[in-house]
């Protein structure tokens, strides 16, 4: 290579090497122009595969395709410049093969510009971490409560109660930890399980209805701005944007039917002859 580019933006390894100092902090966003507000405040975007509940009012993450990834995932980075941009691989995309896997993320990182995907999953899925990160695929991990396996898991149900399901939760989080992951999502996980799990991972853990105590945190961002009524437990809504947009679609409604909108400053006059 003759000239070697400088990255302006952060990248996992960047985000690695938090390990237990200065939080984590991520927000998802599927816009280009919600990325652009993230991007000042967050040292990650995640194009979370959310983005079928919230964009599309899917019940589940399970029918988002690679193509909606890549889509959004493209919008995000076109409307930031710092952060880094994870998109997560959706459900059917991963699962079949590391082979797959890899070939899948490639496309990810190589039609988005994206610096690292996310895939779900805890043991089973080491192997091909191992084999995408050896390839040169910053992968994040997902443990805990894991929406694209809803379907097998029944809902969606806060995992770590049972004495088990903590040892199993420590062996998901530590394997996909070894495979090479440089951070894992720990969703939906009691307390102090996340705790323990993060003391004793190297990688970097990003908490959501997890602990204080991880790495780092992360928020769907529609449901801290208070876009959507009903929240589960675990967000706490920074924002009442819902309240605030009903107010200006009242106002603009009522505006319209009164004939106040469009004034005289909204409309074009006829060029002077
Ligand atoms: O899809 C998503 O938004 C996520 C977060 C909930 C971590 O995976």
């Amino acid at each position: 290579m003759s000239v070697q580019n400088k990255l302006r933006r952060l990248t996992a390894v960047d985000i690695a090497k938090r390990k237990g100092g200065e939080k984590v902090v991520s927000l998802t966003a599927y816009h280009a122009h919600t990325a652009g507000i993230v991007d000042q405040y967050v040292d990650f975007i995640l194009v979370g595969d959310s983005l079928g509940n919230v964009m599309h009012g899917l019940e589940t993450t399970v029918p988002v395709t690679l193509e909606m990834m890549i889509l959004q995932g493209l919008a995000v980075m076109r409307g930031s410049s710092r952060a880094l941009v994870v998109v997560d691989m959706p459900f059917g995309s991963y699962e079949e093969s590391p082979q797959q896997a890899f070939h899948n993320a490639a496309r990810i990182l190589k039609e988005t510009g994206a610096g690292a995907v996310k895939l779900e999953g805890g043991k089973h899925m080491a192997e091909t971490v191992a084999f995408m990160t050896r390839r040169g695929v910053p992968v994040m991990g997902h443990v805990g409560l894991t929406p694209q396996s809803v379907n097998t898991m029944g809902g969606f149900r806060v995992q770590g109660r049972s004495e088990e399901g903590q040892k199993a939760l420590e062996e998901d989080a530590m394997a996909i930890s070894e495979a090479g992951a440089f951070a894992i999502v720990m969703e939906g996980i009691v307390e102090p399980v996340a705790r323990r799990i993060t003391e004793a991972v190297p990688a970097v853990t990003i908490g959501i209805g997890a602990s204080p105590a991880c790495d780092g945190q992360v928020l769907v961002l529609e449901d801290m701005l208070g876009l959507n009524e009903w929240v589960p437990k675990f967000v706490r809504k920074f924002g009442s944007l819902r309240a605030h947009i009903e107010e200006a679609v009242a106002a603009y409604a009522e505006a319209v039917r009164e004939e106040s909108f469009p004034g005289p400053e909204h409309v074009y006059g006829e060029k002077p002859k």
